[in-house]
């Protein structure tokens, strides 16, 4: 089953209604591509937009990127047609099923027993193909640890910000922004916060949403700056110009990942027998003891994810 950590620190949403931007998102160097049928499609484009990702995919040139395909969500009369032809199409040359709109477990459910009889049907193998679940209304807020654990090929939990706010009724003129009398934060912190738990108890990747303003760069880090530093591991983009930043803030600095690399490397050998067998220990001006490592842990992953290198090595001290 699928369950994979993969790098998605930036998520590039690609409408499938236009072959031009299937075939420019194959040179951007996001490390997500989403290919869209649902919000960013017509519905008189959805059974255009359902062939032209099948024939990107199958073309391929997206080597090194996720490839996801974000499906309609299960109140429409769109979803079965959506997975069955895009799967069926092109499922060995696709990596996930986003689903819109979840509210309950039951949705995961029923995408997973589809995807399944298609793999099967199709002699793909099974369970391979990951699903990505948006939560984009209350209810899928408040049933998402049911969600998250209602299949191993869960992958992520994503915000989607623009329909969350339309869902409770929060007044707002830019995604991204806080609505009028509030702090930036305030509005956002309960619902990003939640997701974030939830992702870190089932161990899933928590992906913010949209930021709609995409002439606005400085606006766009300032938000992803935000779920970055919550503990976020990356956030959706819009316009190719919003790719390098992401990228940006969901690495971590070279100094912050040399030095959590240091730690790790550190605290494995004042632990070993060869080190003492020491518990707490001082590197440089700085206590180190398994809290310090777990931290490091996280850092070092988002590095590694990241393909960064590092540019220092640990010696041992003379004994
Ligand atoms: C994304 O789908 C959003 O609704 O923000
Ligand atoms: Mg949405």
């Amino acid at each position: 089953m699928s369950q994979q950590l993969r790098a998605r620190r930036s998520n590039l949403a690609v409408p499938g209604s236009s072959p031009k931007m299937l075939d420019k998102a194959r040179g951007l160097a996001a490390d997500q591509v989403f290919m869209d049928i649902e919000d960013a499609v017509a519905p008189l484009a959805k059974p255009e937009a359902r062939k032209n990702i099948v024939a990107a995919l199958n073309e391929g040139g997206y080597e090194g990127k996720t490839r996801t395909v974000r499906v309609n969500d299960w109140t429409t009369q769109w979803t079965y047609a959506d997975v069955i032809e895009v799967v069926e199409g092109a499922g060995p040359n696709l990596d996930c099923i986003m689903l819109p709109k979840v509210q309950t477990a039951d949705q995961i459910i029923a995408l997973d027993l589809l995807l399944t009889q298609i793999e099967k049907s199709n002699g793909f193998e099974v369970g391979r193909i990951g699903i990505e679940a948006q939560i984009e209304n209350a209810k899928g807020l408040i049933n998402i640890d049911a969600i998250a654990q209602a299949s191993p090929r869960v992958e992520t939990l994503i915000f989607g910000p623009a329909d969350f706010m339309a869902s409770i009724n929060m007044k707002s003129l830019v995604v991204g922004e806080q609505p009028p009398g509030y702090d930036v934060g305030d509005a956002y912190h309960y619902i990003l916060m939640r997701i974030l738990m939830a992702a870190r108890a089932y161990d899933k990747q928590a992906i913010d949403g949209p930021y709609l303003a995409i002439k606005d760069l400085e606006g766009y880090r300032r938000v992803a700056g935000r779920s970055a530093a919550l503990g976020f591991d990356g956030k959706w983009v819009l316009h190719p110009d919003q790719v390098a930043a992401a990228n940006e803030v969901f690495s971590p600095r070279q100094d912050d990942y040399d030095h959590s690399e240091m730690i790790l490397d550190a605290y494995d050998y004042f632990t070993s027998a060869a080190g003492g067998a020491k518990g707490a220990v001082m590197l440089g001006d700085e206590m180190i003891d398994e809290a310090s490592r777990k931290m490091a842990l996280v850092v070092s992953a988002k590095g590694r994810a990241a393909g960064m290198t590092r540019t220092t090595t640990f010696t041992a001290p003379e004994a």
